[in-house]
């Protein structure tokens, strides 16, 4: 059984299980609101980098990437990327994609930058970041 839209998180009953893949309550937290917004990279410590997407269309899709092989995100149990996500104007997701790789490609095929109002992604315990366009510098 799912969880309606705006549930607030403290009235999830502590015996939830997600219906997708059986994780429990405590898997879950709060929906956070706060979208830390992208500096440029030379303002930005190697720690922030490792959490902006950067994404560029492609013949195939949006191709975003979240760190690089020099300065990549932690992937540990608890500290990971959780999602990458597309999002409308609203700030809904078009499509997310779950535990992205830090500095591996992530394509959502078939999408179109004009049908997206923003990249974000969201770390365990760091937040949402939003994304921006790829800077192929910064790609060794
Ligand atoms: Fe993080």
């Amino acid at each position: 059984m799912g969880i309606p839209p705006g549930t607030p998180f403290e009235t999830v009953s502590e015996t939830f299980r997600c219906p997708s893949c059986g994780a429990s309550e405590e898997f879950f937290h709060a929906a956070r609101e706060h979208v830390n917004e992208p500096l440029e990279r030379d303002d930005l410590s190697d720690e922030e980098f490792s959490h902006v997407p950067r994404y560029r269309q492609t013949d195939s899709g949006i191709l975003v990437r979240i760190g690089s092989e020099d300065v990549s995100h932690p992937d540990e149990d608890a500290h990971f990327l959780e999602w990458v996500s597309l999002v409308d104007d609203d700030g809904e997701s078009l499509e997310t994609k779950i535990r992205p790789v830090s500095g591996e490609d992530v394509l959502f095929e078939g999408w179109f930058l004009e049908d997206v109002n923003e990249v974000r992604a969201c770390c365990s315990i760091h937040g949402i970041w939003k994304g921006r366009p790829d800077t192929p510098s910064e790609n060794p």
